[in-house]
């Protein structure tokens, strides 16, 4: 089944070029929480891509004897990334051989702050592997299709929910017995999308930006032994399944409960696991009562999600933007870290920005 993604080169390598690529983040509405080793995860999810919190990478490679790279951050250099992208590349060795017959030079940037509780690495693994898997088609002749099925491969084994980023407007990652193509090693794209859904804004209000006293490695490791693992893995497949035919039949009640209710059960997961964590704060949660109450009142389908963390998803219809946006003004900011939030839209997933070889 991984044959596709052998690396099998019928031209002769570039002596050295330049390469940038461009992968947006992603928020689950069906989450992504246990996982196998390498990065397999033990139930499947689906997202919506975002557009405007993207990161950004360029590598610049000069054929070489000797493998070195080196990690910078808009031009800055970052120590504390180069283990990550170290290990990651290790990882990828066997898929991607040609990457160490280089020197490369990784530079990379994200439109959202750094630490604001976004995680980076969805569109940060899944950039840089779009970028490598570039090269690769310029070595092998590979698909277009097969190129971005591969990058999305890769992204995975750097961080699981980044597989999910090279494709808009949703993306399913991990098998589901009643979904055909899913695979629990790449993302898919899911494009059946029903008009209430095309341009659905994800407003991110910013909580809490500090550093996540719980990382998603140690709390995917939880679901282990937990005990209600065996229950939610299995209301994960049916909240795909029904989350898909929302997406497809614009059932906006339907969308709104299942994906509050993936959030909270996500959250539930972690304060009954062994060792327990919150990762809420105060201001998830009046925020959540305040977007109740909002709706019950105003009738507007205005729903959240929550990531491994504080912050708050809004989503909704674009045609509701400037009531949702005055509703933050005038009741939520005071919950955001700074007054910050960000405004996003659902997008089209990950694209290359130029290439160049000699
Ligand atoms: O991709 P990771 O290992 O950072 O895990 C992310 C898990 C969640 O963001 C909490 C849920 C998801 O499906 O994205």
């Amino acid at each position: 089944m991984l044959d596709q993604f052998i690396y099998k080169p019928i031209h002769p390598l570039p002596e050295s070029g330049e390469i940038s690529a461009k992968s947006p983040s992603n928020i689950a509405l069906v989450k992504y929480w246990g996982k196998k080793p390498i990065q397999i995860p033990t139930n499947p999810s689906i997202s919506f891509t975002l557009t405007n919190c993207f990161t950004k990478t360029t590598i610049s490679f000069k054929k070489s004897k000797n493998f070195s790279f080196n990690f910078t951050l808009k031009g800055l250099e970052k120590p504390s990334f180069v283990s990550k992208i170290e290990f990651f590349l290790e990882r990828i060795k066997e898929w991607c051989p040609y990457i160490f017959l280089y020197q490369i030079e990784i530079d990379t940037e994200n439109t959202f702050p750094h630490s604001s509780g976004i995680a980076s690495s969805a569109s940060g693994f899944s950039a840089l592997a779009l970028a490598l898997v570039e090269l690769e088609q310029k070595i092998t002749g590979m698909s277009n299709e097969n190129k971005y099925l591969k990058a999305s491969f890769l992204s995975r084994l750097g961080s699981g929910s980044a597989s999910r980023s090279l494709y808009g407007p949703t993306a399913i990652w991990g098998q589901h017995k009643n979904i055909p193509s899913t695979s629990d090693q790449y993302a898919i794209a899911y494009n059946d999308l029903h008009e209430n859904f095309k341009n659905y804004q994800d407003t991110i209000l910013l909580i809490d930006k500090g550093t996540k006293k719980v990382s998603s490695t140690i709390g995917h490791e939880l679901m282990h032994n937990h005990p209600f693992s065996k229950q939610r893995f299995s209301q994960a497949n049916s909240n795909l399944e029904s989350m898909i035919n929302v997406l497809k039949n614009g059932d906006l009640d339907e969308f709104i409960s299942i994906s509050e209710s993936e959030a909270l059960t996500l959250h539930a997961m972690m304060m009954t696991s062994n060792p327990y964590f919150i990762l809420m704060k105060q201001g998830t949660l009046s925020t959540i009562e305040k977007i109740w109450s909002f709706r019950g009142e105003s009738k507007i389908p205005l729903s959240f999600t929550l990531d491994a963390g504080a912050n708050v998803h809004l989503l909704y219809p674009l045609a509701y933007k400037q009531q949702v946006l005055d509703f933050i003004g005038s009741e939520l900011i005071v919950f955001c870290q700074n007054q910050q939030y960000i405004c996003d839209v659902v997008g089209t997933g990950a694209n290359i920005i130029s290439a160049s070889y000699a």
